[in-house]
């Protein structure tokens, strides 16, 4: 078999060969299908990237119109979901919640399960439509709703947001400044190469799992404060720093000192050795929104202060570590309404598209195996068995 070596963390191995996404982390360039995230972000909605980064394309219009009919048609889940919805208990996180839900879409909807390209397109829909009800219904949940359903049309995103903020007496009018920003929250997490939880996708579908079972342990992976749950962290930390009476230079002091542990969350990447492109879109939503959303400009503040200090000191700059997508954004779902444990089920909303992609490009890869790693076995060489009693 060669000579295998190490690579703790894969720094240095390609899993794949990809057409999706480009990323240049030196220069700070990110692309999906060709296209710069800063032109997706301005100018497309989130479905019409969905459909781009796994149809390889942008889509003609009657292309969009049809994605997103059938989205809208499917976006009522089945009522054996929503009670699975409310075994929980209440505080559960709701990123539990979703991947368990995830993977019993599979049970719910077998038509739409196994490698066919039929099934594989129906599986993709079904995805996209109702993980979008099942965070709305999860974030009704949080606020003690009881859940109301979907309609059969409407935009993405102003159905998301009815089904997770109508009261059950009326209907809330969707800010069209609220509908923008979250269309370019999703957009800018559509996808990210071999992420920690897109490789998850990919390696749980090469054993030949279904779609749901791999994208629910992408959802898992997901869910760590190293990777989507940093959203989540980063806020917790702008808290945290608050209450601890502590002055911003004070808490960069403890993270330099590495002796707590504790981490710039939102800062530092594995790719991006400069500005992550899509922090740099969040952070001048977040100056253009917040005013008007009625966000937290204390805490916008803070943060900003929090990245100038670090920006400024050595131990950022010898590291090259940057604030990335996480920094900004929980600043801007909480001002839309969203507490905390809610941010990375947005994350994982807006990567759905870029799961879906990657499992489709590893099905349709003919040098595709199961993904099989191998180690350096380090333990004991060979040793007789001792009985109980000679122990
Ligand atoms: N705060 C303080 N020090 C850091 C940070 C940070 N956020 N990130 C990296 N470092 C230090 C690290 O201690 C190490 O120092 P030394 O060379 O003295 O040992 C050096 O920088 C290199 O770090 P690393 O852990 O080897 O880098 P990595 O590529 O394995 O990790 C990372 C990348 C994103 C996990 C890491 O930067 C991190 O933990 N950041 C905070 C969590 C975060 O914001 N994650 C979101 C990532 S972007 C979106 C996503 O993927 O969801």
């Amino acid at each position: 078999t060669g000579l295998v070596t190490v690579d703790p963390g894969f720094m240095n191995t390609a899993s794949c060969e990809s057409s999706i996404t480009y990323i240049d982390g030196d220069a700070g360039i990110l692309r999906y299908r060709g296209y710069p995230i800063e032109q997706l972000a301005e100018n497309s909605t989130f479905l019409e990237v969905a459909y781009l980064l796994i149809h390889g394309e942008l889509p003609t219009q009657d292309q969009l119109t049809a994605l997103n009919n059938r989205v809208a048609r499917h976006m009522h889940v089945h009522e054996g979901i929503k009670t699975f919805l409310g075994a929980f208990p209440r505080d559960a996180h709701p990123m539990a919640v979703l991947s368990g839900a995830i993977s019993a879409l599979s049970t719910f909807y077998p038509e739409s399960v196994g490698r066919s390209p039929e099934q594989i397109e129906l599986a993709t829909v079904l995805l996209l439509a109702k993980s979008a009800t099942v965070i709305a219904y999860l974030q009704r949940r949080a606020g003690g709703g009881d859940l109301i359903e979907p309609r059969r049309g409407g935009h993405y995103v102003d159905e998301f947001m009815r089904i997770a903020f109508s009261p059950e007496s009326g209907e809330i009018e969707i800010d069209p400044a609220v509908r923008r920003a979250v269309d370019l929250l999703l957009i800018l997490h559509g996808d990210h190469e071999q992420n920690c939880s897109t490789s998850t996708v990919r390696i749980v579908g090469s054993s030949h799992a279904n779609i749901y079972a791999s994208v629910a342990a992408g959802v898992g992976a997901l869910s760590g404060p190293l990777h989507g749950g940093a959203n989540e962290a980063a806020l917790r930390m702008f808290d945290q720093i608050k209450e601890s009476g502590d002055t911003i230079e004070q808490f960069v002091a403890k993270v330099k000192d590495k002796a707590e542990g504790a981490r710039l969350m939102g800062f530092g990447h594995r790719v991006y050795k400069s500005y992550d492109p899509r922090g740099a879109v969040v952070k001048k939503t977040a100056d253009k929104l917040l005013t008007q959303l009625g966000g937290s400009d204390e805490t916008f503040q803070m943060a900003q202060r929090l990245e100038e200090i670090a920006l400024s000191d050595d131990y950022f700059i010898e590291r090259k570590l940057y604030p990335n997508v996480d920094f900004y954004t929980g600043l801007l779902y909480s001002a839309m309404g969203f507490p905390t444990a809610m941010f990375t089920p947005l994350f994982a909303l807006g990567r759905m598209p870029g799961w879906i992609a990657h499992y489709r490009e590893m099905l349709n890869d003919p040098r595709t195996k199961i993904g099989r790693p191998r180690q350096i076995y380090t333990g004991e060489v060979e040793r007789d068995y001792v009985s109980l009693e000679d122990r």
